[in-house]
């Protein structure tokens, strides 16, 4: 009965969303979950977002039917041509197949639902720290899993060569889960050189790279830079998949936008196989959630499917992450202004949605008790969260944490 089901944790970056709800403190600071703010701390409707809405309202033909069980046609296709570029020869030689789905964290689940059931005993691999949300979608399907390092806590960059090291001796077939862009949490990214050995690896050991791509556009503000990862793997011959999400990069976050790809090899008989898969793929999706949410995806195809609005995305894009960038080098700026104990240069160096500071679980919990500012445990702060208003007193409340 009901005696056998145990108590289970709070999920830890809700839960430091409540905590900082309920704090009353005036000069609080919300540097937890991973959501776009302006400078005055405010979740920020992109105004190409605005734009694509008035275009819905507008439209005479808008409905609320269901949607297909692969999701609306526009937005997947368009979405294809956004991650592996217009001109992707995977697309013309209908090497791939989407699905739409709750945004990233159900592409990430229907991907792994998909490869525990068709490719049965692998296990996966997440870097050394991951998403959090990572470790249970996997463990929900039953796949097992095993860590390669990725954050060298001594140059708070890339461990590269324990990375390739691991990846290296990791059973043929085991599943790699990459960040594409912008990790999360660390921020730190791989260089395209260093992509380059680490699909040559990947290769030789016949890996399965599985892409999360949730910040495309968002880290360097350049949708094609972005996503230079995911097209360098494709165009290297690999089967692999791609959860990809509109969550940040249009802030579409409550709509639950985004997609899930499959994409093959070159081969005579690839259309085949990929008719194969969509085929499966649709079984889990109707069994799972029968078809997905019509609003974000309807919103998000104006935006990808008309030029002018999408020049105006790209213009939202470098509006979000060139606030970023700036915060990065403000932060960076007065801790080496005040001297504060330590090196920065990672602040600066780090890219996306993320820094991780490096400020230990302790450090952590006294910048809370004491200033008010919320950051996850693992030191990590949600770049957007700092503005032009509170940056002085999270740069002042860091710099006290780190001499105590
Ligand atoms: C985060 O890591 O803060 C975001 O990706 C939000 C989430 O769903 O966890």
């Amino acid at each position: 009965d009901a005696d056998v089901v145990p108590q289970a944790p709070e999920d830890p970056l809700f839960g430091l969303m409540a905590a900082y709800r309920n704090d009353t403190f005036d000069k609080k600071v919300d540097l937890g979950i991973g959501a776009y703010r302006d400078n005055n701390a405010k979740p920020w409707v992109l105004p190409v977002v605005k734009k694509a809405e008035e275009v819905l309202r507008n439209d005479p033909d808008f409905n609320h039917e269901y949607l297909p069980i692969a999701g609306l046609a526009n937005f997947t296709s368009a979405s294809q041509k956004l991650v592996l570029g217009a001109d992707s020869p995977a697309i013309k030689e209908k090497r791939v197949t989407t699905v739409q789905t709750i945004s990233g964290t159900g592409a990430v689940h229907l991907g792994a639902l998909f490869l525990s059931k068709f490719y049965p005993g692998r296990s996966v691999y997440f870097s050394d720290p991951t998403w959090v949300n990572h470790h249970q979608i996997f463990t929900n399907v039953h796949i097992k899993i095993a860590t390669y390092p990725y954050f060298s806590a001594k140059t708070k960059g890339l461990d590269f060569e324990g990375m390739l090291d691991t990846i290296g001796k990791a059973a043929e077939g085991s599943i790699v889960l990459l960040h594409s862009c912008a990790h999360n949490p660390t921020g730190v990214d791989p260089t395209q050189e260093q992509w380059k050995e680490i699909s040559k690896v990947m290769k030789e050991k016949k890996l399965f790279p599985f892409f999360d791509s949730a910040y495309q556009g968002f880290a360097s503000g350049d949708l094609n830079k972005d996503a230079w990862a995911i097209r360098y793997f494709i165009e290297q011959g690999f089967e692999l998949c791609i959860a990809q999400s509109y969550s940040k990069n249009l802030g579409l976050y409550g709509e639950r936008a985004g997609c899930f790809h499959f994409v093959t090899g070159a081969s005579s008989d690839a259309e085949s196989t990929i008719s194969r898969i969509a085929s499966q793929l649709a079984i889990l999706q109707r069994s799972e959630i029968s078809n997905p949410p019509a609003y974000g995806a309807r919103v998000a195809s104006a935006v990808l499917n008309d030029e002018a609005l999408f020049a105006q995305w790209e213009e939202d894009l470098r509006t979000m992450s060139g606030r970023i960038i700036e915060m990065r080098d403000v932060l960076r700026s007065k801790l080496d202004e005040m001297g504060t104990p330590g090196t920065w240069n990672h602040i600066t160096d780090q890219i996306g949605m993320f820094s991780y500071t490096g400020l230990t679980e302790k450090q952590v919990l006294k910048i809370r008790e004491a200033a008010h500012v919320y950051m996850t445990k693992n030191g990590r702060i949600s770049m957007a969260g700092l503005n032009t208003n509170n940056i002085d007193y999270f740069a002042k409340a860091v710099d006290k944490v780190v001499r105590e």
